[in-house]
């Protein structure tokens, strides 16, 4: 298996292009089951998780293209010659449950496999199937499996959710597009990723107002039709290599870089002392002279710090002056870099869903591992100022979320390098 080695190497200078949104394209590539017409992606990143829902879609009959490099992906599902996502594919990647709401609404019938625990928590699924209920689907449990249906159609509701749940949004969402009605989902998620797809699925011909904020409406169409959506850019990507000067100094411009899309995180980098400035090709964010101050955070859903990027800020905060109090909210078990991050020289104490970093002066190389994407990036990142060597194995996780990480840290002057594995 690959591994990354990254050697403390001093100040990143220069430009990171921002890849597409790996949370947003996944679930257009999921909307593509409601139209028998293509859906055409452009600004795909090429990541692993793509082929791994690719191959989902591709089992239910759905004609997938790579043009451009991989940049563009053309889906095409004409026809449905299968109504069930399999355990062995859906397990693999829990945003592949989100095929469940297009193929019930398109085929009046939906087989997926419960998506099981994953290793940031229990990750349960009880919204999208109360919505896809209140839509009038009939849900039954057998085997591992959601067994959904509803041979006249699902019918427009009103869906209020007890907590402002992305994947839940969206499922429910992208079923009501085609069903009887109006829809009203209520505490809805916010995230840009729910606003781009609601986008997508206003570009494939659907009714819907409201996406981005708290409440959704649709009113449900008779079909969609092929469209061609940009995916917007990684702000998950953005931030982690927002926090890789920070970490080592110096000054990074990013390319296709936008604040509006992590407005708290990009406050709270401020309060940690990062310059940030919109330039006409993206963000530039440059470290002071000075110590990296130490700032609290609480993760919450968009607009609020986004779970997707503690980790990093945690790997920041163990390099600050002073001690920070992280709290995570969204999942319960995700700290699983905090004892990686203490192999390396870090002061972290970790108490149910709070961790307590007390920054030192210096960290040093080590042999890690991690169990997911944004846990692995974080010991890439410590490791840009650790002294001696860090080798972060187990790489495949950040291949499921992050295109060239290498490349494009070398490419600012890391020193970075992925060692082939048997
Ligand atoms: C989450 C993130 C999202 C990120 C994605 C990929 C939040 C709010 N969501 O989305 O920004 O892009 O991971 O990393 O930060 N839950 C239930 N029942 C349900 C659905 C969810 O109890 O039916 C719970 C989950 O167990 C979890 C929380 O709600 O504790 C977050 O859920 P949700 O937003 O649905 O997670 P994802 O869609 O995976």
């Amino acid at each position: 298996m690959d591994s990354i080695l990254v050697r403390g190497n001093g100040a990143l200078n220069g430009q990171i292009p921002i890849a597409g949104a790996k949370n947003t394209v996944l679930k257009l590539m999921c909307a593509a089951l409601l139209t028998d017409e293509p859906l055409t992606l452009t600004n795909v990143p090429r990541l692993a998780d793509i082929r791994t829902l690719s191959d989902v879609l591709e089992s239910l009959g759905c004609e997938i293209a790579q043009l451009a490099n991989g940049r563009v992906l053309a889906l095409n599902a004409t026809q449905l010659t299968s109504h069930k996502a399999d355990y062995d594919l859906v397990r693999k990647l829990r945003a592949s449950f989100n095929v469940l709401g297009p193929m019930l609404a398109r085929a009046g019938e939906a087989i997926v496999s419960m998506p099981g625990g994953c290793a940031i928590g229990a990750r349960a699924v009880d919204m999208h199937l109360d919505a896809l209920e209140r839509l009038g689907a009939t849900i039954e449990l057998k085997d591992g499996y959601v067994h959904a249906s509803a041979p006249k159609g699902l019918k427009g509701a009103e869906i209020p959710l007890r907590f402002a749940s992305v994947g839940a949004t969206e499922n429910a969402m992208t079923a009501a597009t085609l069903a009887k009605g109006t829809t009203v989902i209520k505490n809805a998620a916010r995230e840009p990723d729910t606003k781009a797809l609601a986008d997508c699925l206003i570009a494939m011909g659907a009714q819907i107002e409201g996406a981005g904020t708290e409440t959704i409406t649709i009113q449900g169409v008779d079909s969609l039709h092929g469209a061609t959506q940009a995916v917007i850019p990684d702000r998950i990507e953005m931030g982690t290599f927002m926090i890789a000067p920070m970490i080592a100094g110096g000054s990074v411009e990013l390319l296709g870089g936008r604040l509006d899309l992590i407005p708290s995180f990009a406050e709270k980098m401020q309060e940690a002392g990062a310059i940030i400035e919109e330039t006409k090709l993206g963000l530039r964010v440059t470290k002071p002279d000075g110590p990296i101050k130490p700032v609290n955070v609480t993760t919450e859903p968009f607009p609020g710090f986004p779970t997707d990027l503690q980790a990093q800020f945690m790997a920041m905060m163990c390099f600050a002056d002073g001690v920070s109090v992280l709290e995570e909210t969204i999942f319960e078990n995700r700290f699983m870099h905090a004892p990686e991050l203490l192999r390396m020289g870090a002061h972290v104490e970790v108490h149910g869903g709070t961790a307590t970093v007390t920054g030192v002066d210096k960290m040093n190389g080590a042999q890690v591992m991690a169990t997911d994407l944004r846990a692995s990036v974080s010991l890439i990142l410590a490791g840009l100022r650790a002294e001696g060597e860090t080798q972060v194995n187990r790489v495949y996780h950040l291949d499921r979320g992050y295109e060239r990480i290498e490349e494009k840290l070398s490419a600012v002057g890391a020193n970075i390098e992925r060692v082939k594995g048997s």
